[in-house]
């Protein structure tokens, strides 16, 4: 199957009642474990990163990793960046592959998380990538992931939900009713009633964070009040460290892969539960066909520039290269020259874009604009340009 929009598929979540779940990887036993589950439940899946989790990994390292599963796996995939909270690295994360952005700077001011979350949808939006916002603090109690998470619990109110969508214009809002990240001591308590009418005043999918530990009706109450999207991590992390605790008890000399056996297992049979009772097991096949695949463009000039300019070409390649791949939605830019002497056209520049919305906010974007004005079009003689989809 493939990647695909995340909008559709949580509009699809939405508009029938069930949440796609939202897992943090933090290895390739959690990449594997996440991605059987959802392919034994016939379950779309979204694969998220969460920055606070780049201390443990190196995102540019793990990417190409997340992305190479998802094309391959056998049920409808988005990538999401989790808990973003930076404008740079909402925009590193695009170039690496996610699709989605959640920023989370609910820490901030109302006005200053307005603010950040504006430019972060302005940007992102130019790169055809949906974002979810998060209004209301779910802290951090106890486990691996509560530091990340630090602050009192407050919790989203309608008024000020309303205000937040329209002015930061996000597709789907992250909202505090009472989870928290980490693990719980006792039964969470849920304000249903606040979820309830934020889901009337706003209509759009709500995002759970904090979603380890909650009892299995409250997930269905969540889902029937506008929750289309559930993020879990803990409940996986503490999983993990149990199979490997135990794995430690039985031979106590065991090596790294004798301590990680069974550990994607494990995640896999849990994440499996999940997608059974958040309901999206078996809708994989009617997510595939109402969602748009999330298709990249290429943008491909083949060019010839003048004779006085060929010492220079090295120069203004690489940077164009530098600086044409910091503009948002750019993935690569790769430059080249022809192998043979007698080819038609002696350059090429090959921009890879992550969406066909790049192709018009990357001819507009300052950056393209000065380097296309100052170093490319004044010793760029015949060209072709062409902006493609690879048909499969
Ligand atoms: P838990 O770790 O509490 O499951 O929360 C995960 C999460 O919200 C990630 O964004």
């Amino acid at each position: 199957m493939a990647i695909v929009d995340i909008r559709d598929m949580l509009k699809h979540a939405y508009d029938h009642g069930y949440a796609v779940g939202a897992f943090d990887l933090v290895s390739l036993d959690f990449l594997q474990g996440v991605i059987c589950a959802a392919e034994r439940a016939r379950a779309p899946v979204i694969l998220s990163l969460a920055e606070p989790h780049f201390a443990h990994y190196d995102p540019e390292i793990f990417m190409p990793a997340v992305e190479a599963a998802a094309r391959r796996a056998a049920v409808p995939v988005a990538i999401q960046l989790d808990d973003g909270t930076r404008f740079d690295s909402a925009v590193q994360a695009i170039r690496l592959g996610c699709n989605g952005i959640m920023l989370d700077v609910s820490h901030e001011s109302l006005g200053e998380n307005i603010r950040l979350t504006r430019s972060v949808v302005e940007m992102a939006h130019a790169c055809g990538v949906p974002v979810e916002g998060e209004l209301g603090c779910v802290p951090g109690v106890q486990g691996e992931d509560a530091e990340h998470h630090p602050g009192e619990p407050s919790f989203t109110t309608v008024a000020e939900a309303r205000g937040f969508v329209e002015k930061t214009g996000v597709d789907f809002l992250a909202i505090s009713i009472g989870t928290v990240h980490g693990r719980l001591q006792d039964r969470a308590r849920l304000d249903m009633q606040r979820l309830k009418q934020i889901n009337e005043a706003l209509g759009i999918p709500l995002a759970i964070h904090g979603g380890s530990g909650l009892k299995d009706d409250q997930y269905r109450r969540l889902i029937t009040h506008g929750v289309a999207k559930i993020n879990y991590y803990t409940a996986l992390a503490d999983i993990a460290g149990r199979q490997i605790s135990e794995n430690a008890e039985r031979d106590r000399d065991s090596g790294y892969s004798g301590l990680a056996k069974g550990v994607a297992e494990a995640i896999s049979g849990e994440v499996e539960r999940c997608l059974r009772v958040w309901g999206s097991a078996g809708r994989a096949a009617e997510v595939m066909a109402q969602c748009r695949p999330w298709q990249p463009v290429e943008h491909v000039i083949v060019y010839n520039v003048l004779e006085s300019a060929m010492e220079e070409m090295p120069k203004v390649m690489a940077e164009g290269r530098c600086r044409l791949g910091t503009i948002p939605g750019v993935r690569e830019v790769v430059t080249g020259e022809a192998v043979r002497e007698d080819a038609r056209y002696r350059f090429t520049w090959l921009v890879k874009f992550c969406h066909p919305a790049v192709i018009d906010s990357y001819r507009d974007h300052p950056e393209h604009v000065a380097f296309a004005n100052s170093l490319f079009r004044p010793i760029a003689g015949d060209r072709i340009t062409i902006d493609y989809q690879c048909i499969e």
